[in-house]
């Protein structure tokens, strides 16, 4: 049997705090509605307490958004959850997400209390957010750079106050995804509820590229929630990104897992994020960027030609994404350039190839890239040479 693990999108909160990413309550309402479509289970809204905007804008998508779970972030504090709370009231599936430090780290040099007095905190905050909803998510944050038998006891109080989810962040992107399975596995072994009703999450960020690496390692030692972002966009240098996550275990973990996500949305969201976060997508970015099935040097142009499969691993429709493409460079070789000038209604047999062929490595080695337009005149070109 397979198990689901539930994906958890946070670019409307931990993505929003990207500087200059900020986005109006129409964005955020409109950014919503997709990740609905999207298939999200649950949406991070936002952070009530930081400012008034984002306590309407929560409360709006709140009162709009059906199919996935809202949910709301507060610090540990009790204004912050009642805030929360009250953002969500009209939600039909809230969910109030709650932190506090776990690590030495935080706890001396930030929160400057004792270990006991934090314990204590986390009981209070998941107990005041319970009073208000049965939906409490509790992150202990830093976990990564926790002393391992606090972060047990630390997690036991969560859920004994009823934490309903437990979520591990690697707040500062510091874990390597052996250490990171290894902890998770351990934490389950541990504590018995995750063997029951208390779903294991993670939040991993981005500081050393191994967000997703982290994630998957979580998934695969237990862990049944995956906290992410489109684009991967987040704090620093982001966070873990859905479209990774959700497309590997599509591609690699299917016979162990499963999401709900509607892959064929991908990239129609993932665009709407990099719009209206003002964040373009880097060309080379796995599963959305605009290369990602774009293929440019001959070797792999022939293949592609001959049969998709040699050189790509997903298809494109999967995640809405308009096809492989072949680009023209001076790096692609006769098979492309016969390829491509079909497609414009140009049929070559092989031996008259060669002329049009030697013309075009020409341009090519000018030009970064022959475009369609340049095909016509190339063309025109060689056939107006050759009467
Ligand atoms: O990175 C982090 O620790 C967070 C928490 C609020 C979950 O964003
Ligand atoms: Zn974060």
């Amino acid at each position: 049997m397979k198990d689901k693990v539930y994906i958890f999108d946070t670019t409307l909160r931990d993505g929003e705090q990207v500087p200059g990413a900020k986005l109006v309550t129409d964005e955020k309402i409109a950014l919503a509605k997709q990740l609905e479509l999207l298939g999200v289970d649950i949406m991070e809204a936002g952070f009530p307490i930081s400012s008034p905007e984002d306590f309407n804008a929560v409360r709006k998508i709140a009162n709009t958004v059906k199919k996935s779970t809202v949910c709301a972030l507060a610090r540990g504090l009790d204004e912050d959850i009642d805030v929360a709370a009250r953002s969500i009231e009209n939600a039909a599936a809230p969910r109030i997400h709650t932190f506090i430090s776990v690590s030495d780290i935080h706890i001396e040099n930030q929160m400057r209390k004792t270990r006991d007095e934090v314990l204590k905190m986390v009981d209070r905050a998941v107990s005041r957010a319970k009073s208000y909803l049965d939906n409490v998510e509790f992150s202990p944050m830093d976990a990564s750079r926790a002393d391992f038998e606090y972060l047990v006891k630390f997690t036991q109080v969560a859920i004994d106050a009823g934490a309903t989810t437990i979520n591990l962040p690697d707040t500062v992107g510091y874990a390597l995804p052996e250490e990171w399975g290894f902890m998770i596995k351990s934490l389950v072994e541990r504590i018995p509820a995750f063997k029951n009703d208390v779903v294991l999450s993670m939040h991993t960020h981005n500081d050393l590229g191994l967000a997703t690496a982290n994630a998957l390692a979580g998934v695969v030692n237990g862990a049944r929630q995956v906290e992410c972002t489109l684009n991967g966009v987040g704090e620093r240098a982001g966070n873990c990104s859905l479209e990774e996550v959700v497309m590997t275990i599509k591609m690699r973990y299917q016979d162990r897992f499963y999401t709900q996500i509607n892959t064929k949305e991908i990239c129609k969201t993932s665009r709407l994020v990099s719009e209206v976060m003002g964040l373009p997508v880097q060309p080379n970015k796995a599963v959305v960027g605009a290369n990602a099935f774009a293929h440019s040097s001959g070797i792999h142009q022939d293949g592609i030609i001959k049969h998709r499969d040699n050189f790509e691993i997903m298809d494109p429709d999967d995640v809405g994404a308009s096809g492989s493409a072949i680009v023209l460079t001076a790096r692609s070789g006769r098979a492309a350039l016969k390829h491509q000038l079909e497609k414009l209604g140009y049929v070559y047999e092989k031996a008259n190839l060669e002329p049009i062929y030697l013309r075009f490595l020409e341009w090519a080695d000018e030009k970064k890239q022959i475009s369609d337009d340049d095909l016509h005149a190339l063309v025109e070109n060689v056939e107006a040479i050759s009467k």
